[in-house]
């Protein structure tokens, strides 16, 4: 299938997305402006990032019709470990009402659970299921669910995650899940896909040195890539994941970063270069590793 900015997969989402992690909430709104100015048409957004309010303004600001625009947003689910409460039914119904005032949005096109990090991760779907009923989200999903978590889902027998927001790159290319997720018309988000450069999160307080001796040859074989196909090391990473069926999410405090990331349509990574990216495959995770873990690997048990 030919790949243009326009294209939508099948819950109707944009190939790529303009994602707001680690921005201030006046960082979130200048972005998020400029990345709807610049054409992206996919905003992703968390409780967890704390900037909200940002992302909402943004968006207003833009003046881009709200059928045009797919935004995704996410529950923080609890997590005992780290002290957080975990939300049961109501709190997850009452969260999205929260999310959407500082939205300043009437529903969202997607609600995900943002990690299997509750023990009530069961009760917490069963709220998802309700409010797509409500219409407060148009689609629901998960981020950071294996094949184990969600076949707790589907044991179930209730409605199953459209989609699933996981951390996907060269390094981490999630052989088994993605094939699992394509057997069960789960859509595939990417995020974290310029992980391996060095430059990704590389301002104090961010954590991209954290594992960084791990992304070396990776960088010297997108370098090389990039440098033949005429584009930045960037938009290879981007467009390697959207050749392997993804959704992708970017995201840049630079609105030169922000524009040139959009460009991913006019080229294409041949198959032996794809080969070459997709043996360098470690199953090495870096979005979360400064906060000390892998969100698939953590679920406590089923309450
Ligand atoms: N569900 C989850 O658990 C989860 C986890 C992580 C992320 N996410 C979502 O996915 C989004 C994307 O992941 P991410 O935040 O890790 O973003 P990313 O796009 O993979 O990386 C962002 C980093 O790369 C740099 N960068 C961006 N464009 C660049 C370019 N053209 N050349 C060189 N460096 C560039 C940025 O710095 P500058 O600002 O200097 O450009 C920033 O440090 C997040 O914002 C969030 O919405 C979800």
């Amino acid at each position: 299938m030919e790949l243009s900015k326009s294209t939508r997969n099948n819950i109707g989402m944009p190939l790529i997305g303009f994602g707001t992690y680690q921005l201030s909430i006046n960082q979130a709104e200048l972005g998020v402006k400029e990345a709807l100015k610049a054409g992206f048409r996919h905003i992703d957004s968390a409780e967890g990032y704390n900037n909200e309010e940002g992302t909402g303004k943004g968006i207003k600001a833009a003046g881009v019709s709200r059928d045009d625009i797919f935004v995704t947003t996410k529950l923080f689910p609890g997590y005992k470990q780290w002290g957080a409460p975990e939300k049961n039914y109501k709190q997850t119904v009452e969260m999205l009402k929260n999310q959407l005032q500082d939205l300043q949005l009437d529903y969202v096109d997607l609600y995900l659970i943002h990690a299997p990090l509750a023990e009530l991760r069961l009760e917490q779907w069963r709220a998802f299921i309700e409010l797509k009923k409500s219409g407060l989200t148009k689609h629901i999903g998960v981020a950071n669910y294996n094949e184990e978590r969600i076949n707790e889902i589907l044991n179930t027998g209730m409605d199953k995650p459209e989609a699933n927001q996981i951390e996907f790159h060269p390094l981490c290319a999630q052989i088994d899940l993605s094939r699992f997720m394509r057997k069960n018309s789960i859509s595939p988000i990417a995020y974290s896909s310029l992980a391996p450069l060095s430059t990704w999160r590389s301002e104090a307080g961010q954590g991209g040195e954290v594992l960084a001796d791990l992304k070396k040859e990776c960088q010297l074989v997108t370098r090389e890539i990039a440098t033949k196909l005429k584009v930045s090391e960037a938009q290879v990473l981007l467009r390697w994941g959207l050749q392997h069926g993804y959704s992708v999410l970017t995201r840049s405090s630079k609105p030169e970063h922000i524009r040139k990331n959009l460009d991913v349509f006019n080229f294409v990574i041949s198959d032996n270069d794809m080969e070459r990216l997709n043996r360098l495959n470690q199953n090495q995770a870096f979005a979360w590793a400064a906060n000390g873990l892998n969100p698939m690997e953590v679920a406590p048990s089923l309450k």
